[in-house]
């Protein structure tokens, strides 16, 4: 069984973000997800006089262990003015001063969404550009617009076109898993 840790990067209670990454997750064959909520790993604001006072959070280590451990990564990412969630850049942020090697180079599938047109197309952009550095094989993204009339619980994507697309983007990550997610 592969370990796949799946998260929304908000902080949302009710994050889309995080149900469309579950979705994702448990489409995976062969494998078991781990849904992780960002509020679990909240810090102070990184910042590099913080972490030469006190160190690095204990919380920022944990949360590493859980990338560490795990045999695969899918992330939706919630969009904030054009760019990350604060809670996801804080953990981003605190992650990368543990090590230079973020991500171990599991295998990856990076998702957004939004209940608008652009589904998140910025910050998913912004991500993959950011994460695909180190990473020695190609990622798979997909971003999903207008959640609330595109997604409908227990039966995933409706439209099928864009479910379409979302299974290439999810068949990529399988076959990764299978070469890489040891
Ligand atoms: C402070 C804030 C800024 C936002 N900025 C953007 C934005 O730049 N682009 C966008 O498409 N949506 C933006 N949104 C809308 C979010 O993408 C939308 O609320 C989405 O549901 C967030 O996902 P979540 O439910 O997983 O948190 C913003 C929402 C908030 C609260």
């Amino acid at each position: 069984m592969k370990k796949i840790i799946a998260f929304g990067a908000s902080s949302s209670k009710n994050s889309i973000n995080k149900v469309f990454a579950s979705h994702a997750a448990s489409l995976v064959d062969g494998s078991e997800s781990i849904i992780l909520d960002l509020n679990d790993f909240e810090m102070p604001i990184f910042s590099v006089d913080r972490q030469d006072e006190f160190g690095i959070p204990d919380l920022a280590f944990k949360f590493k262990n859980k990338i560490k451990s795990c045999n695969g990564i899918v992330i939706s990412f919630a969009e904030h003015n054009s760019s990350y969630t604060a809670a996801f850049k804080n953990i981003f942020d605190w992650i990368s001063r543990i090590e230079k090697d973020v991500w171990y180079n599991k295998p990856m599938l990076l998702l957004s969404t939004s209940d608008g047109k652009r589904g998140g197309r910025n910050v998913l952009k912004m991500a993959y550009s950011r994460i695909s550095r180190g990473i020695t094989h190609k990622i798979p993204i997909f971003s999903l617009p207008f959640f609330y009339e595109n997604f409908k619980t227990n039966v995933g994507i409706i439209d099928s076109d864009l479910n379409l697309e979302f299974k290439k983007s999810l068949n990529l990550f399988q076959e990764n898993l299978d070469l890489y997610g040891n």
